[in-house]
C-alpha cells in the first residue's frame, strides 16, 4: 500500500486500537432533510470532538463543516437518484470528482455498491474506476454494501459476498450491516469492515450490545448515524459507542456510562 493512501486510512482507523468509531451524515444525498439532519452543522457541532471521522457529502463539507477542524472526512461520492426512485434506487454513478475530494481534504471517499440488483455492474465498474483514480491520488476506498429499502437482505450469505466483491475490486476497507454469524462476513473480508447502524433501534442498550458482538466477531468499529444523532442524547451515545469499540466495554458497561453523561447533561 502506498504511504499516502496508508497515512490517510491512519488518519482514520486509529493506530493505537486499531478501531473506529465514525460518524455517518452522508443521508441526505438521496433522503434529503431527514429528522435531526435538517441541518446537519447544527447537528454534528456538538459530535465532531467525539469522532474518529465524518463520513457526509462535499455540499454539506462546504456548507455546514468549518475549515478548521481537524476530524478526517470520508466523502461519500456515489449518488443520482432519491429515496423516490424505488428500484432505481441502485441506479448512482459518480458524482464528485477525485481531485476536489483532495482539494477538501478528504482522508477516503466512500461509494455504494448495490450486488444483485439490476445496477450491480454499473456500480461495481465505479468501485473499479474510483479505485483506479484513489490509487493515483493516494486515496483510500471505503466500499458501502446498500441495500436500499430492501433491510430484509442483511444476511450473512448475502454480505458475505458484497464485502468481499469490494475487497476483490480493491476497496481499502468496507462498511456493512451487522447480521447473524458476523463473523462470517467479517473473516472472509480480506480489508477492515466497519458496520453502519441502520434505522433507530428500540433500546440503546440494543445498539450497543451489537456493536460489542461486531467488534468481538471481526468489526473495526462502526459508520453510524441515526442511533447517533437521532437518540435524544446525541453525545452521551456517541461516548458509550466509543467505549465499546476503543475501550472493550460490553453493551451493559457502555450502557452505564450512557446513563451517567446523560444525566449530568
Ligand atoms: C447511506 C449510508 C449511511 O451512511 C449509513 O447507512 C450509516 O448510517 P446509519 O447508521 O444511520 O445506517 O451509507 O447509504
Amino acid at each position: 500500500m502506498d504511504w499516502g493512501l496508508k497515512n490517510r486510512l491512519s488518519r482514520i482507523l486509529k493506530p493505537d486500537t486499531g478501531h473506529t468509531v465514525m460518524l455517518a451524515i452522508d443521508h441526505g444525498y438521496f433522503l434529503g432533510p431527514i429528522s435531526k439532519l435538517e441541518k446537519p452543522g447544527e447537528t454534528v457541532a456538538p459530535l465532531l470532538d467525539h469522532a474518529d471521522a465524518l463520513m457526509l457529502a462535499r455540499g454539506v463539507v462546504r456548507n455546514s463543516i468549518p475549515s478548521d477542524m481537524d476530524t478526517p472526512m470520508v466523502l461519500r461520492v456515489s449518488g443520482g437518484r432519491s429515496i423516490l426512485a424505488g428500484e432505481n434506487l441502485s441506479d448512482e454513478g459518480l458524482a464528485t470528482a477525485m481531485d476536489d475530494a483532495v482539494r477538501l481534504n478528504a482522508s477516503a471517499v466512500a461509494l455504494s455498491v448495490f450486488v444483485g440488483t439490476e445496477n450491480e455492474r454499473q456500480t461495481i465498474l465505479n468501485l473499479a474506476k474510483l479505485v483506479d483514480e484513489g490509487m493515483r491520488y493516494g486515496m483510500p476506498v471505503l466500499g458501502v454494501t446498500a441495500v436500499g429499502k430492501e433491510l430484509e437482505k442483511r444476511d450473512a450469505r448475502y454480505l458475505s459476498l458484497c464485502c468481499r466483491m469490494c475487497a476483490e475490486f480493491g476497496a481499502s476497507f468496507v462498511k456493512t450491516y451487522f447480521c447473524e454469524e458476523f463473523e462470517k462476513v467479517a473473516g472472509s473480508c480480506p480489508v477492515p469492515v466497519v458496520i453502519a447502524g441502520g434505522p433507530q433501534m428500540d433500546t440503546e442498550l440494543d445498539v450497543l450490545n451489537m456493536c460489542r458482538e461486531a467488534i468481538d466477531k471481526g468489526a473495526v468499529g462502526v459508520d453510524m448515524g441515526r442511533n447517533i444523532w437521532q437518540n435524544e442524547h446525541p453525545v452521551a451515545m456517541i461516548s458509550a459507542v466509543r467505549a465499546v469499540v476503543h475501550e472493550g466495554k460490553s453493551g451493559a458497561e457502555a450502557h452505564d456510562l450512557y446513563q451517567s453523561i446523560k444525566s449530568d447533561g
